[in-house]
């Protein structure tokens, strides 16, 4: 890497911790960390411009809509200033804000409006965190700061295919692995992800089992 790209590079992580601290702890900076490492492995196989890669896994989640009141522009716009004054080039910054603007689940459920390289493995390092033994912790991480039910079975999973009903919905975290985390393995844009998903679908899938065999009272 050029002196100049890892100056960048410090200066944003810098930045992101700064940025993020005190967070819920599966949006926080080792979420970042991780998003990046895996972004890095990502990279090793599958061809993209790894700067920027590496901003886009950086800034992702500098200000989630989830944590602003629903507001989705805030994110890609600190982003963008926050690029801007690093001097970095308007293409480079461009691409990373759009990548930013599309990547999150949510926004999966309307027809996609970009696409690169670059977007499809950012999208794919963020999600290999959704998923696995960190993705169940994330998951119930989140569950219990939104004071959710772990489980209820009484509430059947709800189909759900709109972006609204997907940020409005407040079911138990275990429902939560049917509307998404489940359905990760065959959303991977690269085949590199989608070979590590394998193994973490089935641990989620693995853990589950479990989970309902213990809450019927068997070993
Ligand atoms: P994205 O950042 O791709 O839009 P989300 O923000 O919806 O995706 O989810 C990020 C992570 O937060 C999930 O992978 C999961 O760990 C957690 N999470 C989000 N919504 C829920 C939920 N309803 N129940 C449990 N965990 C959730
Ligand atoms: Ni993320």
């Amino acid at each position: 890497m050029q002196g100049r790209d890892s100056l960048i590079l410090e200066k944003t992580i810098d930045y992101v911790k700064q940025e993020l601290h005190g967070i819920e702890s599966g949006h926080d900076w080792f979420h970042i960390q991780r998003v990046l490492t895996n972004t890095n492995m990502l990279l090793e196989f599958e061809k993209g411009d790894p700067l920027v890669c590496q901003l886009a896994a950086l800034l992702h989640d500098i200000a989630d809509s989830k944590f602003h009141s629903g507001n989705e522009e805030i994110g890609p716009l600190k982003a963008k200033a926050f690029l801007e004054s690093m001097n970095i080039n308007a293409e480079s910054i461009e691409h990373v804000t759009s990548i930013i603007r599309n990547m999150s689940f949510s926004s999966s459920f309307s027809m996609p409006t970009f696409d690169s390289p670059e977007y499809r493995i950012v999208q794919d390092a963020d999600r290999l965190d959704a998923i696995g033994a960190i993705g169940i912790a994330r998951a119930f991480n989140y569950g219990g700061y939104k004071n959710r039910e772990i489980y209820n079975p009484e509430i059947q999973v709800q189909e759900i295919n709109t972006s609204e009903d997907y940020k409005s919905n407040a079911d138990p975290t275990i429902n939560h692995f049917y509307v998404k985390l489940l359905k990760l393995k065959d959303k991977m844009n690269t085949k590199t992800a989608r070979s590590i998903a394998e193994k973490r679908h089935a641990f989620m899938q693995a853990f589950l089992d479990q989970f309902y065999q213990e809450w019927s009272g068997k070993a």
